[in-house]
């Protein structure tokens, strides 16, 4: 079959391409350990009360983990439980969150932290807080009424 030479050169470019794509996400995936902030670990919405860790909203100190403390969240309309956090700066936190009623959306301003909350699921992120100072944690999904009520506040601390 005969090529021509303008054609192979774009066929050569377009392979490296699609090779040098795929390695990038393969090494961001299985090498570096990226995925998407969410899992999809399930939650029956109407037990998140009962339901550990959710239980116990707050930070907790863990041991023998990568990170130091869980956050754990719970949204409801027109709040987070809980209102206030305060976190010791460099800490490395995993926040676990879902919600109790509708989609509420889980935003620490200034930050990458941005998560959707959705009914039966629950979403994990874990970042590391390293500069001092307040940081607002807002809902970003419109969920009703009170939607701009819902914020919260987490406080990085010495
Ligand atoms: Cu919760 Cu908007």
């Amino acid at each position: 079959m005969h090529m021509h030479k303008y054609e192979k050169i774009w066929l050569i470019c377009g392979i490296t391409a699609l090779i040098v794509f795929l390695a990038v996400i393969g090494v961001s995936a299985f090498y570096l350990g990226n995925k998407p902030p969410s899992c999809l670990t399930t939650i029956n919405p109407e037990k998140v009360d009962q339901t550990a860790p959710f239980n116990k909203p707050g930070l907790h100190k863990v041991e023998g983990q990568e990170w130091d403390y869980d956050l754990v969240i719970v949204a409801s309309t027109f709040t987070f439980n809980p209102m206030n956090v305060k976190i010791p700066i460099g800490s490395k936190v995993r926040i676990i969150a879902t919600t109790k009623d509708v989609v509420h959306g889980f935003e620490v301003a200034g930050t990458d932290i941005n998560m959707m909350l959705e009914p039966g699921y629950v979403s994990e992120y874990t970042a590391t807080f390293k500069k001092q100072g307040e940081f607002l944690i807002v809902c970003n999904e419109y969920c009703g009424t009170g939607h701009h009520l819902m914020f919260s506040k987490i406080e990085v601390v010495k």
